[in-house]
């Protein structure tokens, strides 16, 4: 396993699987991890607001007999009181592992260069990982072969969708993402996927019509149309992405038992109708509950004095 996890692209396939097997262990049996990470303590970094991120590191710690520092916004204020590379090498002097969300991926990517001890991407304005592994971790227990799915992702080509991306390369998943023009995902990470999916029937296709996108989709995902730090965009990005709504009758042109997937927090009336995320189809507190487990699974292959679990 990697020393840091920062993106699902560094990641062999073994190690992605890995992951996913490990996390379902302990979902089934977490009484036979208790002690996992005993005595270990993770610094979590926040410069953006979080409920499932922060619960779940925090929550998945102490389930495996470690402890959580929650550091705010604006506690340590990353990059202006201190650089990131000297608050790494302050945090590895006391603590096993750093958890960071911050605005630009650099930062993250800077305190994994400096730090001696692990650090995990818990979202970036580029991706989202723990998220992505959620998400397969969910498919796969709901439809089973990752490789024979089709997913959609309509909406905003944004960090989750970069991961979802990177995520279905891995597996083998046919992936379609429809966002208006001017909002498709970066050229870099359809390059990154791309290349990683050489070998595992991974396909991708970048289209413009939503409805295109989902037709005999296994699942169909979509995420906020204006992410964390992008609220001053608010009103105009919802008028552009109006026709990319996740409503009844676009979910009617998936499969009769297509999955609907957010990766929360929604704005109902906005990419999402209730109707649509309070159906039977829904599976978004699953994917919100599977954060917990994925992310025991990382700290643990990432924390554990002995690597092999
Ligand atoms: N999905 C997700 O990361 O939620 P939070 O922003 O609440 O952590
Ligand atoms: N794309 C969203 C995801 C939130 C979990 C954001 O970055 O705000």
């Amino acid at each position: 396993m990697l020393k840091d996890f920062i993106t699902i692209h560094d990641l062999t396939t073994y190690e992605f699987n890995e992951i996913l097997d490990l996390a379902q262990k302990i979902k089934e049996k977490p009484d036979k991890f208790r002690t996992y990470l005993q005595g270990k303590i993770l610094a979590m970094i926040f410069q953006k607001p979080s409920l499932r991120t922060r619960v779940t590191f925090e929550v998945g710690m102490l389930q495996l007999g470690g402890e959580a520092i929650y550091l705010a916004p604006t506690d340590i204020q990353l990059g202006t009181r201190e650089t990131p590379t000297d608050v790494a090498k302050n945090l590895e002097r006391w603590v096993d592992g750093i958890m960071a969300r911050t605005f630009a991926h650099s930062i993250v990517v800077e305190l994994a260069e400096a730090a001696r001890i692990p650090v995990v991407n818990a979202l970036t304005d580029l991706l989202h990982p723990c998220q992505a592994m959620a998400d397969f971790l969910t498919l796969k227990e709901k439809k089973g072969d990752l490789a024979q799915l089709k997913l959609a992702y309509v909406g905003d080509g944004n960090n989750v969708c970069h991961s979802l991306m990177l995520a279905a390369a891995k597996a083998g998943t046919h992936l379609v993402v429809a966002t208006p023009e001017g909002y498709e995902p970066q050229e870099a990470i359809i390059n990154q996927a791309q290349a990683d999916g050489q070998a595992s029937g991974f396909t991708l296709e970048l289209t413009h019509d939503p409805a295109a996108a989902v037709k005999e989709a296994d699942a169909v995902y979509t995420d906020v149309w204006a992410s964390m730090g992008q609220e001053h965009e608010k009103e105009q990005r919802a008028k552009i992405f109006a026709p990319y709504q996740v409503n009844k009758e676009l979910m009617a042109q998936a499969k009769p038992e297509a999955l609907f997937m957010h990766c929360l927090p929604a704005h109902r009336g906005e990419e999402v109708t209730s109707e649509v995320i309070d159906s039977p189809q829904s599976v978004v507190f699953d994917q919100a509950e599977n954060r917990l487990h994925v992310q025991k699974a990382i700290l643990s292959l990432l924390m554990r004095q002995e690597k092999s679990v």
